[in-house]
């Protein structure tokens, strides 16, 4: 039977309606979350992404600011900035979008945000608190991940999760939240072996390496969760995840599509951690 799927725009439906409701009750209050989002040079995938973080901020009535600087800028003048959003009591969020230009230390100026203001969950203090099972702000892809296995009805208790790449941004904090979920987790990454043999033995799968389709469909367990945070773009200009979805989803019991799966809950969990911003 074909697997069902985990569409991040339907899911995130109800999760704004609860944003919504709580902009709402925070109006009443004469407050209004505010988030500033910063975008140095001119990337056009980031501009994408930052022009799509405003308008979401518009939608569901959050105060939102872009700030835009040429790649050229210094450091030093990005940090003064962050340190003026730091001090500003309309943000309650701040997000510097990633990459940075190489010329940027982007730990640094990460360090460099109020770990209060740090809705992207990516200040070492904040994933200190996730190491240690006291999440704050959790970053907005894995938090989003975690909605959808909520909304899938998966009980994680005891399954055998295998995340397959071990980014700061994705692939580490996933881990936790699945092991703070009382999940078996086993990280793969490149340097692993037999890589097959670790997923075919995997209840959930989460495919996070930027390897277009590189997790075969067969390598999946019948009725496991398949959660695919890959967005690869191909030679005909067809973009696929990490996983190949065909054989995949003959498999699983849930799996995501590539695009519209994972993707769209990043932006939701961004507003949802801005709204828990100005409440705190
Ligand atoms: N670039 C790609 N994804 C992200 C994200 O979640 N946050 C930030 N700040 N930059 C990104």
């Amino acid at each position: 039977m074909p697997a069902n799927l985990l569409k991040g725009k339907v899911i995130s439906r109800s999760i704004r309606d609860t944003i919504r409701g709580a902009v709402g009750e925070l109006a009443d209050q004469g407050q209004r979350p505010g988030l500033a989002v910063v975008l140095v040079g001119d990337d056009p995938a980031s501009a994408i992404y930052v022009r799509k973080k405003a308008q979401a901020c518009d939608k569901l009535g959050l105060h939102s600011v872009v700030r835009i600087l040429p790649e050229s800028t210094s450091e030093g003048d990005l940090l003064a900035l962050i340190d003026q959003l730091n001090a500003d009591p309309a943000i309650h969020g701040i997000l510097v979008q990633l990459p940075l230009p190489p010329s940027m230390a982007a730990d640094d100026v990460l360090r460099r945000i109020d770990p209060r203001k740090d809705v992207d969950g990516f200040h070492p203090e904040n994933v200190g608190l996730l190491l240690l099972g006291q999440p704050r702000f959790v970053a907005c892809t894995p938090f989003g991940m975690m909605k959808m296995l909520e909304h899938a009805g998966c009980e994680l208790k005891g399954k055998h999760a295998v995340v397959v790449g071990r980014s700061n941004i994705v692939g580490k904090p996933i881990a936790l939240l699945l092991l703070q979920q009382h999940a078996t987790v086993t990280i793969c990454h490149s340097r692993t072996q037999d890589l097959e043999g670790h997923v075919r033995r995997a209840e959930l799968v989460v495919a996070a390496i930027g390897r277009a389709e590189m997790i075969r469909g067969d390598w999946i367990k019948e009725g496991a969760v398949v959660l695919d945070v890959g967005i690869n773009r191909l030679d005909d200009g067809r973009i696929v995840g990490d996983v190949d979805f065909a054989g995949a989803s003959e498999r699983a019991s849930w799996i995501t599509p590539v695009p519209g799966g994972v993707g769209p809950m990043t932006i939701t969990m961004l507003l949802w951690n801005t709204v828990e911003a100005a409440r705190r």
